[in-house]
């Protein structure tokens, strides 16, 4: 059966590809890199920013990766915009960061435009021969919101974002996603491939090797894994539901969720590189985004429902804690892996059964790179 070019179908029901063995070189090779940057990153839709980030008019976040620079921008109509963020005139960086403003002026010359991107102020216009301002908005890029995320996608031919998460959307409706608000953040560069940071989240085998004195004795067994096409989830009972059942009905808002989104962590791979842990009181966003072979940037965000209070919030805070303390055990051994896997020395890679949302994650990798770009 042809499998068609994948950014044309999000294939939700079809059985996923499993991948048992990965070339070392993926995890160092630079051309490899760029092969994933071309063939996935560049026509999936990516994570570029939260949406409260630009909840009013005016406000703007720059979304800086891949090479490419962003400008994410609410216009006066209330609509959520993204646009190359280099100036018509002579290419220059417009926005840095992220804040409010009522136009996007260029630093340089003084070029000015307008929230939704069109070229509205030229100082001295009369001095350039045949210039038509009205051709001259900034150069869009196609963008979405969902779950209080703001997507991008570079590629114009790529389906709407709805349809590559397939049943996604109504499946994580009842957690509210677009409720939930950063009680810390990371933003780091990590000095390990950006696949392997977010294999690592998504791995059971390690588990009672690294986090043997911390979560290890809480997972009682190894998580299911159910495939969306591209994307995956594993679900994970946490401890015995006996005593945090109590808990939950003091702080469990949003729903009506089924019985196991009250009592089991989901874990959600939504492809490429945006990984989320999602309870009805918390949730943990990851993303990596690849820096060069060997380094990627984190972005990590640990995050409460708007409006907790009472046990809620103590709980969240508590979590919140132990998680970064767990991200620091999962860090460490990183960089041990990306070192041990950098001098060459073993060829090939062997994922075992607990290790199936990898497994399920280079299926999804394959599928893609092995249908270039036209
Ligand atoms: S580069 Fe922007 S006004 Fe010249
Ligand atoms: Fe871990």
């Amino acid at each position: 059966m042809s499998e068609g070019r994948p950014h044309r179908s999000p294939l939700p029901n079809r059985p996923w590809r499993q991948v048992r063995r990965i070339p070392s070189s993926h995890y160092v090779d630079e051309a490899h890199l760029e092969r994933e940057r071309t063939e996935v990153f560049k026509r999936t839709w990516l994570v570029a920013c939260l949406e409260w980030q630009v909840e009013r008019p005016g406000d703007y976040a720059v979304f800086d990766e891949l090479g490419e620079s962003i400008l994410v921008v609410r216009d006066d109509r209330g609509t959520v915009r993204a646009m190359h963020n280099s100036c018509r005139h002579r290419g220059s960086r417009l926005m840095e960061g992220c804040g409010r403003s009522s136009s996007i002026d260029c630093p340089y010359h003084g070029w000015s435009y307008g929230l939704d991107g069109s070229l509205q102020r030229v100082p001295r216009e009369e001095g350039f021969e045949k210039l038509s301002i009205n051709k001259m908005a900034l150069k869009p890029v196609r963008c979405a919101t969902w779950g209080g995320f703001v997507w991008v996608n570079l590629d114009p031919e790529a389906p709407p974002l709805l349809e590559s998460l397939g049943t996604l959307p109504e499946e994580l409706a009842p957690y509210r996603l677009e409720e939930m608000r950063p009680i810390g953040t990371r933003d780091e560069h990590i000095p390990a491939n950006w696949k392997a940071m977010l294999e690592n989240a998504m791995d059971f085998y390690h588990v009672p090797f690294v986090h043997g004195r911390t979560i290890s004795r809480h997972v009682s067994e190894g998580p299911d894994l159910h495939s969306y096409g591209d994307h995956s989830r594993q679900r994970l009972a946490i401890a015995s539901y006996g005593w945090r059942q109590r808990l939950d009905r003091a702080c469990t808002r949003g729903g009506p969720y089924s019985e196991t989104q009250a009592s089991s962590l989901h874990k959600y791979l939504i492809f490429p590189n945006l990984l989320i842990n999602v309870l009805p009181y918390h949730l943990t966003v990851m993303q990596a985004w690849p820096v060069d072979a060997q380094t990627c940037r984190l972005r990590y965000s640990f995050n409460k429902r708007k409006g907790a209070r009472g046990i809620e919030l103590a709980r969240v805070y508590a979590t919140g804690a132990a998680s970064r303390y767990i991200l620091k055990e999962d860090i460490d051994v990183l960089l041990r892996f990306q070192r041990g896997i950098a001098t060459g020395r073993v060829a090939e890679q062997h994922l075992h059964d607990e290790e199936a949302a990898a497994s399920h994650f280079h299926g999804a990798l394959e599928r893609w790179m092995a249908q270039p770009a036209t």
